[in-house]
């Protein structure tokens, strides 16, 4: 026979009691705070999905960590993994009547069933904002910003993460130099996502079969673009590589869309936590230019952990699904590495859940017009509690000390008489009986200022 405790949440999944969850929403706030303020519109998405959404739009990673199954009506489905593939799908089928640029953004749990590791479950939450309609620069570097505004708005800083800026197509033009184009530029691309977690022997067996015996010298290049931090080293770079004269231009071009780029970075104050490097390629299929991941930095400056945060542009998603062409460009931020971060930097609030006020009433007759006050109360927007069963005087101011609440009411049978309520000051201690036609407007004054220390020689309660 199974026991109820036997029930644990799945591996990958969280439970949130109070506590967390109200962290969790403090996170969310923070986000949905930052990503309005950069004029993003709030959508929402289905949880459940067609799994061919994913199969032909997400990365191979990701479609092999689905959570996917037959329904009922024998549709093969999946849980969203991610947002991206449905946020195309909804601009694409209105793509003619949108006002461009569309800003959107989202906060919604995804679901990926990864091997458990830190950082890292098959659970998570993650705000996307994306802008659609928009090719040039602007757009990446708006959300960019965007990106770092929803890291700052915790209160961190350049000391705790950084953006490491990179470029598709820098690489597809740096393959091409070197005879790599289509699929084989596509493999390399993805033994280069997973470079930096592979051991030097295990690159090269992958690279082998792609290079042959130039597989170390293209190693060595490789490495050398990925420790470039500036554009003139960029541009040194490529000025090295012998390039037809058609390919030429096309590099300088892109490296005049860097330039560009980077000035707009720099209007917007974020060169600072800014780092050229084109270590990062992303996993995913669908990305095409600019692509970006944020990291946090260990107290020696070194970058740590799994991604806070990965995006870039991906303008062809839409039209590959079937609509017209629109270009876009967006990224994700998961709450699991923030949260951990957040909590290593001290900078997660510990959340006080508690009532405002808590009613302490005499017998049924008090506890009708305590009711009827704490309804009225309520619908101001107070939070309001009170014992849900009979207790005794001395009971009740415990459980209302405990509560957390600021303010006990009390509804004697002397008070309820005159028409009165008391207030007590559960830090203090401090009371005040109050004409209960008044209680609405003396709570707004009691909780901006506390109850007054001293009631005025001969001071009728009334007159609050
Ligand atoms: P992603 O890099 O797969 O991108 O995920 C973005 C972020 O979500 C990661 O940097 C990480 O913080 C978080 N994340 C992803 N998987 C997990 C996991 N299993 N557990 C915990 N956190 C996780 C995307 O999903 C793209 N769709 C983002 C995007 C939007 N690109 C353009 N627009």
């Amino acid at each position: 026979m199974l026991h109820f405790a036997m029930f644990q949440p799945l591996p990958g999944f969280r439970d949130f009691f109070p506590e967390r969850c109200a962290k969790r929403n403090h996170i969310f706030r923070l986000w949905t705070q930052t990503a309005r303020s950069f004029n993003f519109q709030q959508y929402d998405i289905p949880t459940l999905e067609p799994l061919e959404l994913f199969t032909q739009k997400s990365g191979e990673e990701i479609v092999g960590q689905l959570f996917n199954f037959t329904d009922k009506g024998g549709r093969e489905v999946a849980l969203r993994p991610e947002l991206t593939p449905s946020l195309a799908r909804m601009i694409g089928s209105q793509a003619n009547s949108l006002k461009r640029p569309v800003k959107w953004f989202n906060i919604a749990e995804n679901f990926r069933y990864e091997k458990q590791q830190k950082g890292r479950l098959r659970s998570h939450y993650q705000l996307n904002c994306d802008v659609f309609g928009e090719p040039g620069v602007g757009a990446d570097a708006e959300v960019i910003a965007t990106a770092v505004g929803c890291l700052q708005v915790f209160g961190l800083s350049g000391a705790d993460f950084v953006v490491r800026l990179s470029d598709r197509n820098l690489w597809l033009h740096f393959l091409e130099s070197q005879g790599k184009t289509g699929d084989d530029a596509m493999a390399v691309l993805g033994v280069v996502d997973k470079m930096e977690r592979l051991p030097r022997e295990a690159v090269i067996e992958k690279l082998e079969p792609l290079f042959g015996n130039k597989a170390e010298s293209f190693l060595q290049q490789a490495q050398s673009l990925i420790a470039i931090r500036s554009l003139d080293e960029l541009k040194q770079f490529f000025e090295g590589l012998e390039l037809a004269t058609e390919l030429k231009q096309t590099v300088d071009e892109r490296l005049g869309q860097w330039s560009s780029l980077l000035d707009w970075l720099e209007g917007l104050g974020v060169t600072d936590v800014l780092r050229i490097d084109l270590g990062i390629v992303r996993g995913l299929a669908y990305y095409t230019g600019f692509v970006f991941e944020v990291f946090e930095k260990g107290d020696d400056g070194q970058l740590t952990g799994r991604a806070l945060c990965g995006g870039g542009r991906y303008d062809h998603l839409v039209k590959k699904l079937g609509y017209p062409d629109m270009p876009a460009v967006g990224f994700g931020m998961g709450d699991v590495t923030l949260t951990d971060l957040l909590e290593s930097k001290g900078l997660l609030p510990d959340f006080i859940i508690a009532p405002e006020i808590y009613l302490v009433v005499g017998g049924d007759h008090e506890r009708k017009i305590a009711l009827h006050d704490a309804q009225r109360l309520r619908a101001l927007g107070y939070s309001v509690e009170y014992p849900l069963k009979n207790q005794s005087f001395g009971k009740q101011f415990k459980l209302a000390g405990q509560s957390g609440a600021r303010f006990a009411l009390i509804y004697g049978e002397e008070e309820v008489k005159q028409h009165q309520v008391k207030v007590r000051d559960l830090q203090t201690g401090q009371e005040m009986p109050i004409m209960s036609v008044y209680l609405v407007d003396a709570l707004g004054q009691f909780f901006a200022e506390g109850i007054p220390a001293h009631e005025p020689e001969g001071a009728d309660p009334s007159k609050l």
